[in-house]
């Protein structure tokens, strides 16, 4: 198997870290991550990009005149680098039909509710807010809606007595770390 990825950050970019850390150790066998997509230039996961020479597109949408502009760039991009499969981590903008049109059943997001509950920003503190006794993690497909897509896995993570909004938000980015990877590799397995 050789199936190259690409995965797309806005912010910190600990599942992408958790993603290339599952390649190089070879847990996701025959996959390569073969470019990084971020829209925030000044996003930490920039740094981690570089450090790692994974190959980047870094973009501001300023700089285009709409969605359209910059999803036809990524478009180019993720063809160049002969991209299989597309895995939104932590990519916080809604993805357009430029991107869609070419990639609807190949592109993955990972959210950290346990969907259709709390979709859109700040899942976790959304959560913690409502008082839910238990939320998780999902990974779905991507359509045109916010966290809409078809639901490929979930996995749940327990709110306990003693547990504050970081300490709850800590053990769902562990449980991502760990669901994003396995769900990658079996989706290619499928594909
Ligand atoms: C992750 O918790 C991911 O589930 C969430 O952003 C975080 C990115 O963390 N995504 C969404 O909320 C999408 N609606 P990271 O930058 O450390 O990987």
């Amino acid at each position: 198997m050789n199936m190259r990825i690409a995965v797309f950050a806005s912010g910190r970019g600990s599942n992408l870290l958790a993603i290339h850390d599952a390649v190089i150790s070879g847990k996701l066998e025959g996959i390569s991550l073969d470019l990084a997509v971020c829209d925030r230039p000044d996003a930490p996961v920039v740094d981690l990009v570089h450090k790692r020479n994974i190959p980047d597109f870094i973009f501001c949408p300023k700089d285009y005149a709409d969605k359209n502009g910059f999803e036809t760039v990524i478009a180019e991009k993720l063809a160049e680098a002969k991209i299989g499969l597309v895995v939104l981590a932590g990519y916080m903008r809604l993805v357009g039909a430029v991107l869609l049109e070419k990639w609807e059943g190949r592109m993955i997001n990972l959210h950290p509710s346990l969907l259709p509950a709390f979709p859109g920003k700040d899942a976790i503190g959304q959560a913690w807010r409502a008082g839910v006794k238990e939320t998780g993690v999902t990974v779905h497909f991507v359509d045109a809606g916010m966290d809409t897509g078809r639901i490929y896995l979930q996995q749940k993570v327990t709110v306990d007595p003693d547990d504050t909004e970081e300490s709850l938000s800590e053990k769902i980015h562990l449980l991502e770390h760990k669901l994003l990877p396995d769900a990658i590799l079996k989706i290619i397995q499928e594909m």
